[in-house]
């Protein structure tokens, strides 16, 4: 048992505070890890917001790292030491999607309860009432205890926050890009929506050597990002007038129009954007989430006519213990120029403000680095 500092809502839709708790030992199939560093994901904010509900109190936070302090029973004990991002998925290895090899598909994965794989939780407040973890592991913490199939060691000379963004942005992102959709090379790639996400897709489209890659965005801070990382044309967004923004990524995307159009925002409208934008055969992949109970629409006839396709993308359609180590030595071979996406280190205090600068638009990653 310790006592740690973890950002705690009640439930969604209220605001975060920094709460002592204490945290039990690890239990079989269980790792004790000192939290290094945690990225702040649009997700993160959308549970925050109400956007989407879950049960609280809770610990916040699913983009994280750290280093293993000690194992449960049943854990092999060479993971002691080692450094690691954190999967927001913990795969339960058991079940039919895992055993086909589509671990982001897992029916038994202990994150869907946001505890540990027998459902109850190792944090406890002062008056021994249980708090839960998001996803299993509330990354906003300073230690936590998460399942073992959540814990992926990564090679030597990755930083802290580098594995953190590998944990949620990059392979959802990424993945998007060479995992869900397979983007060939030469291929015309869109991004609308250049957060942490698309921006981790805009790098993804240039590790599949796409031939261009058009970012779009309502901020021209972001665009710029986006070139260095690789877009090769921007597009500023209309937010009055979706018909010109399509217009102008049509214009961006060469002859042909794109054969790839990724939406990271999770908005219907720009949802409705990626659909129109796409020539006969070309693929929309929805990236971002939008809140529950949104719908987006297209014109049914020309799609159908046209052989265009829609694709969800779930965690970048990653297995955590395969992908994670492979986009770390991408990183490591200088191809995935991951701790660009990185504009601002905070305090856990400063989480608010974080979530803020978020919902405004103005953030691209921010990491919340958890001293040692
Ligand atoms: N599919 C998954 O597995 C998965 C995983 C992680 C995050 N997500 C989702 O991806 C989405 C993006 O996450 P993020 O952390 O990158 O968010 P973010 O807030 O950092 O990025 C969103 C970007 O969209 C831009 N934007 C907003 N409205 C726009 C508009 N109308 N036109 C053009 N640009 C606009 C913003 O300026 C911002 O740059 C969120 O919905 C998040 O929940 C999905
Ligand atoms: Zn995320
Ligand atoms: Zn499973």
């Amino acid at each position: 048992m310790r006592e740690i500092r973890a950002a705690v809502i009640p439930s969604s839709g209220y605001p975060t505070v920094i709460e002592t708790l204490n945290l039990a030992n690890p239990g079989p199939g269980e790792v004790l890890v000192r939290m290094t560093s945690s990225g702040v994901c649009h997700s993160d904010l959308h549970v925050r917001d109400g956007h989407w509900v879950r049960p609280g109190p809770i610990v916040m936070g699913h983009e994280g790292a750290g280093i293993v302090e000690a194992v449960g029973a049943g854990v092999d004990p060479a993971l002691v030491g080692r450094s690691a991002a954190l999967s927001w998925y913990a795969p339960c290895l058991r079940c039919r999607e895992c055993q086909r090899g589509r671990q982001w598909l897992c029916s038994g994965s202990p994150a869907l309860g946001h505890a540990q794989a027998d459902g109850t939780s190792r944090l406890t407040r002062a008056d021994g009432s249980p708090v839960l973890s998001y996803l299993a592991i509330g990354t906003m913490a300073s230690w936590q205890v998460v399942p073992e199939t959540a814990v992926v060691p990564m090679p030597d000379g990755v930083p802290a926050e580098v594995a953190a963004l590998i944990g949620c942005g990059v392979s959802t992102g990424v993945g998007a890009v060479v995992k869900t959709a397979e983007v060939p090379a030469g291929a015309s790639v869109v991004v609308i929506g250049v957060g942490g996400v698309g921006l981790s897709c805009v790098m993804g489209a240039k590790l599949a050597g796409a031939g261009r890659i058009v970012a779009v965005d309502l901020n021209p801070a972001k665009l710029d990002l986006a070139a260095d990382l690789g877009a090769t044309h921007r597009v500023l967004a209309d937010a009055a007038d979706g018909a010109k923004t399509v217009a102008a990524i049509r214009a961006a995307a060469g002859a042909g129009g794109p054969d790839f159009v990724f939406e990271a925002i999770g908005n219907p409208a720009t949802i409705a954007q990626a659909i129109a934008a796409l020539p006969p055969g070309g693929t929309a992949v929805l990236v971002g989430l939008t809140r529950y109970g949104q719908q987006a629409s297209f014109e049914a006839f020309p799609f159908v006519d046209g052989g265009r396709r829609i694709l969800g993308s779930n965690y970048g359609s990653a297995v955590a213990a395969v992908d994670f180590p492979r986009y770390a030595e991408a990183y490591l071979a200088g191809r995935l120029p991951i701790e660009r996406l990185i504009d601002r280190r905070l305090d856990l205090d400063d989480l608010e403000d974080a979530f803020d600068r978020l919902r405004a638009g103005q953030a691209a990653r921010q990491m919340v680095m958890h001293p040692a």
